[in-house]
């Protein structure tokens, strides 16, 4: 064999070894596990369209929302401490919800008064579930202790509940030193009323009721007369009201009192006369406790607003009041500041009105 021909079999023989080695592999093996999943990216506009689209089904919504109280009101700015937040300001109310308590952690440094996301999952899972309301559950009062149901209701009362009232007169109980003139269940009383609970409850010629129609057969309380069917965007639905102004009248939104199985085909609140005698009934005990030093209407010059009505304290100095005199503005402050005129509760507000006046006389 030549030399030549000697060194170019031991090229082949590296070649054939290499090739071998490289390329000849055997069957494929099992699948790995799979890998982590990456990052969810940002949801495409069709996510956004489920709610963001050309109808008027949110806007409708805004607009009503836009001549409510929960959207005018300025009182989320100066109620924005530890006490007042949880009820004032939106981040209040959502961090009560996980916290469980009725004050806030700290005060709101940036705060916002009632809105869509007080209420609402807003931008949570970007479904429908995000109208799903914030609340729900029964409601145990702040003030008096007792646990009511209103049904959706409840997310309302959350709120619209006395606060507590320190110090409390008790019925045939000790005189009481009051030392605040703002003292009393606050201005947001409608749950209690509406629950018949937290009277100064006097006995007279009127027994207190046990029962209220518009508390047993109304589900869902508060939502369902106040964000009835709305007119415009002026009365009910995300307007919350159940008035409206109309060539500078005052007209009652009576969509939900007008229902068939209600008080079918009515026009006013004034079913029977009894807004009138509720009415009646607390400008008979205003005066009373007019007449005895007990209530302050000095702020309240023009008459037009009941929330600035408070216990008299002269000289803004504490003052030791009977339990009765107590008890009796007491009663007043909580029918006059509910200002539903019994609509809310006719027999307990009659009962409370009638009994203080019977024992003022
Ligand atoms: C489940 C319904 C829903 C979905 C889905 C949804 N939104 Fe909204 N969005 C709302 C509501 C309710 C509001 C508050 C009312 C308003 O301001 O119109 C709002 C408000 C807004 C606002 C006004 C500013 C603000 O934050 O209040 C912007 C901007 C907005 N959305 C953008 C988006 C985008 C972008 C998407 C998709 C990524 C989206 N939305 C998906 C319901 C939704
Ligand atoms: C987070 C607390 C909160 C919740 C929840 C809440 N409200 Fe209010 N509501 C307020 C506050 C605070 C005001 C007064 C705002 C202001 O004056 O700055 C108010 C005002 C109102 C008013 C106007 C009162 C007036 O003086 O004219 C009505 C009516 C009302 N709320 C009804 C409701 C109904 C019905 C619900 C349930 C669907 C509800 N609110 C839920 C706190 C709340
Ligand atoms: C339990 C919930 C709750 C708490 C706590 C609370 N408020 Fe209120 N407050 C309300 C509601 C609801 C209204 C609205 C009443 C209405 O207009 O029907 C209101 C009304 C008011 C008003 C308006 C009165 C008017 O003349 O129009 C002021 C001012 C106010 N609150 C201040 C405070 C301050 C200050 C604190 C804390 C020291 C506080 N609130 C704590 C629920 C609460
Ligand atoms: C005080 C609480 C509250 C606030 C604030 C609020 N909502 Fe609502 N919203 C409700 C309640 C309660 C319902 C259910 C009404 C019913 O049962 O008739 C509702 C229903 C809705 C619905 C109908 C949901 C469905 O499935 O039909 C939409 C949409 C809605 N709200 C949007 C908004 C927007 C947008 C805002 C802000 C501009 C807002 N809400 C502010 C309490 C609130
Ligand atoms: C049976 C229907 C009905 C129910 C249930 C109801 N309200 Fe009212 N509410 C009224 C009527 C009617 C008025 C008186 C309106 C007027 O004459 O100005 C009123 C008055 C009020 C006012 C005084 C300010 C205003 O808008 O006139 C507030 C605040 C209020 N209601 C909140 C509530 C809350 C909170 C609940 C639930 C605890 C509730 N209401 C349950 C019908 C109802």
């Amino acid at each position: 064999m030549s030399r030549h021909l000697q060194k170019w079999t031991l090229f082949l023989a590296i070649i054939t070894l290499i090739i071998s080695t490289f390329s000849c592999t055997g069957p494929e093996g099992p699948a790995g596990p799979p890998g982590k999943d990456g990052k969810d990216g940002s949801p495409g506009t069709a996510v956004c369209a489920v709610c963001h689209e050309s109808s008027t089904f949110l806007l409708s919504k805004k607009m009503q929302f836009h001549n409510s109280l929960h959207y005018l009101g300025e009182t989320f700015a100066i109620a924005n401490r530890t006490q007042c937040a949880t009820c004032h300001t939106h981040e209040g109310f959502r961090e009560s919800l996980t916290t469980n308590l009725d004050t806030a952690i700290a005060a709101i440094a940036q705060p916002t008064g009632v809105n869509c996301r007080t209420c609402h999952y807003v931008h949570t899972k970007y479904d429908t579930s995000d109208y799903n309301l914030t609340y729900k559950s029964p409601v145990k009062f702040r003030y008096g202790g007792q646990t009511v149901d209103f049904g959706n209701g409840n997310l309302c009362v959350k709120c619209h509940q006395a606060r507590d009232v320190v110090p409390l007169p008790i019925v045939g109980g000790d005189s009481v030193t009051i030392s605040n003139f703002r003292w009393g269940p606050h201005y947001s009383m409608n749950g209690n009323i509406l629950a018949g609970l937290g009277g100064f409850e006097i006995s007279g010629p009127v027994p207190y009721p046990k029962k209220n129609p518009h508390k047993e057969l109304i589900q869902d309380g508060c939502i369902t007369c106040h964000m009835a069917k709305p007119y415009g965007t002026f009365a009910g639905g995300h307007s919350f009201k159940m008035t409206y102004e109309s060539g500078g009248v005052e007209v009652p939104h009576v969509a939900s009192c007008a229902q068939s199985d209600c008080h079918a085909g009515t026009t006013n609140f004034d079913i029977d006369g009894k807004v009138t005698e509720i009415k009646n009934l607390l400008a008979e005990l205003r005066q009373k406790l007019i007449d005895k030093g007990l209530l302050d209407v000095s702020r309240n010059t023009d008459g037009k607003n009941v929330l600035n009505e408070y216990i008299l304290l002269p000289g803004n100095r504490p003052k030791k009041f009977s339990a009765l005199e107590a008890g009796a503005v007491l009663n007043y402050l909580l029918v006059a500041k509910d200002r539903s005129y019994g609509v809310h509760n006719y027999k307990y507000a009659k009962a409370l009105l009638k009994n203080t006046i019977e024992a003022l006389n």
